[in-house]
């Protein structure tokens, strides 16, 4: 799968991405922090524009799902709780004579083994069996060790001993601690989500393709709760039981399957490759906003978790891959169902109970969790927007996430068109993303439009002057067209809301 078009390079990719502003490594001065990059000026904005879309669509246009933003430094019973202290780890190995690190079961992997037991001991045997060395090297590796993935800090002056505190490794946690905060105050009942988004640190042992595997970045989560006993009663199942998923089962991966298969949702819950409707409708819907936001279905598949994948909280977990032409298929979201672990966990921990009341019972919920990760999303939608045409190479963005929306240029800079053009530009950029560029020649100008994923350019000409028409050129077409100025805001806002 794939599009047949000349596929783009991560290189490529990362180009782009410093030279116009989306991102630069963090530090680059000092040389630079591996697994840290920091949002540039585009790329703030499209950060922006994609989480002010999830918001929109998972929290604001519903009535079942409430918003949250939790502390990023946590109190550590909380991750005793969750089982991060004890269950979030990796398996490192370091090379005895170059001393670099390597995840152990990413060299497996990189040398085409699978990694069936993601245990110590199934790790060892399969590094000592297929004789595995360190690839920059050649050299001896160490025996395998757990690595716990948490960043933590000290809190306050104390030194002996001090109070170790934890960077959220999820922001997932900070949801379940507030459960019976958000049914207190907003008199939530079953069913209900709670959504927030915001960084999550996770001190990956080798970060790797630019903003694929960061050491800081940005998750999207909800957690919907749901009584255990109405699992398979979701009232929006309609709305999503006939939508066509990709879908790699465990099952068929277990037999050596590698190609998803065609379904429809209806049919992956009746057939039981889907645990549940709940389970079920939050893939669709999931996947329905990856469409929105630009990347397109042929591109993207679910797979489940095999056994021995599964995360210690989850009974069964889907992965939304996307499919990289230069990685292959990638997760960039993940929607498990952790059943009520966490809420009773955390019951356990503190001694709060953390119940609800559902049809007069006492029930702790069940929670379907679509967790997604902000950079993996930017890296698969500029991964699919990036368009290498004959003679020019551009962003092929969906204008409700491109930073800027439109670019205004005057012809000329002279005969007074420039003042013309920044006259419109004043009264467009109240209403959108608007910036004014009469630099270089008029093609430079659009190239560079281009090449930022700028949807529409209106130019303004001699002819503006005289009967008060501009041209607005769309990007992914190079048509142009003439509208008088006073049409343009309602063009753009049509253009820019488009129905997807
Ligand atoms: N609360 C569930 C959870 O955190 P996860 O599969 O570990 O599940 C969810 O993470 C999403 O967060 C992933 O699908 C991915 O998009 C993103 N993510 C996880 N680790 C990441 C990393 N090191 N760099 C960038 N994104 C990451």
């Amino acid at each position: 799968m794939g599009r047949a078009q000349k596929m783009v390079t991560l290189d490529e990719i990362t180009e782009l991405c410093t030279r116009r502003g989306f991102f630069y490594q963090t530090g680059k001065i000092y040389g630079g922090l591996s697994g840290f990059y920091d949002y540039g000026p585009l790329g703030v904005d499209l950060m922006k524009n994609i989480l002010d879309d999830w918001w929109w669509y998972f929290v604001e246009r519903r009535d079942d799902i409430y918003g949250l933003s939790g502390s990023i430094i946590t109190h550590p019973k909380v991750w005793e709780a969750s089982g991060h202290v004890e269950s979030f780890i990796d398996y490192i190995v370091v090379c005895q004579k170059c001393g670099t690190e390597y995840r152990a079961d990413h060299l497996l992997e990189d040398l085409g083994v699978k990694v069936e037991q993601y245990t110590l001991e199934g790790i060892k045997t399969l590094l000592r069996s297929h004789n595995v060395r360190c690839p920059a090297c050649g050299g001896e590796l160490s025996e395998p060790r757990a690595f716990n993935l948490m960043f933590s800090t000290n809190l306050g002056p104390k030194k002996s001993p001090p109070f170790i505190v934890y960077l959220r490794p999820e922001t997932a946690q900070l949801i379940f601690v507030n459960f019976k905060n958000v049914v207190f105050s907003m008199g939530a009942t079953l069913p209900f989500g709670i959504a927030q988004y915001g960084k999550a640190f996770r001190n990956e042992i080798s970060p790797r393709n630019f903003l694929f595997r960061l050491r800081e970045f940005i998750q999207m989560e909800i957690e919907y709760f749901v009584n255990p006993k109405k699992l398979n009663d979701c009232p929006y199942f309609d709305e999503i039981k006939d939508i066509e998923i990709n879908l790699l089962s465990a099952e068929d991966q277990e037999k050596g399957l590698e190609q998803a298969r065609k379904i429809k949702v209806e049919d992956a819950v009746t057939s039981g490759l889907i645990g549940s409707e709940w389970h079920a409708y939050w893939i669709a819907e999931s996947l329905r906003w990856l469409w929105r936001i630009g990347l397109s279905p042929q591109n993207l598949r679910v797979r489940e978790h095999i056994k021995s994948e599964l995360a210690h909280y989850a009974q069964q977990t889907f992965d939304v891959e996307y499919y990289f032409p230069y990685m292959g298929w990638k997760e960039i979201e993940g929607i498990s169902n952790r059943t009520d672990f966490d809420l009773r966990r955390h019951q356990e921990h503190s001694g709060e109970p953390l119940h609800i009341v559902d049809d007069g019972e006492k029930v702790i919920p069940y929670v379907i969790e679509p967790s997604f990760g902000l950079e993996r999303i930017i890296l698969a939608v500029l991964t699919e927007a990036y368009t290498i045409e004959e003679k020019r190479t551009y962003l092929r963005l969906k204008p409700r996430i491109a930073p800027f929306k439109v670019a205004v240029f005057p012809l000329v800079k002279r005969d007074g068109l420039d003042t013309l053009a920044r006259k419109i530009y004043n009264e467009l950029r109240d209403r959108f993303r608007a910036y004014y560029d009469e630099d270089g020649s008029i093609g430079k100008r659009y190239a560079k439009a281009d090449e930022i994923g700028v949807p529409f350019c209106v130019t303004v000409d001699g002819q503006t002057a005289t009967d008060g028409t501009v041209t607005v050129r769309y990007r992914d077409t190079r048509q142009q067209v003439r509208v008088p100025r006073e049409h343009l805001a309602e063009l753009l806002h049509n253009g820019i809301e488009e129905k997807s």
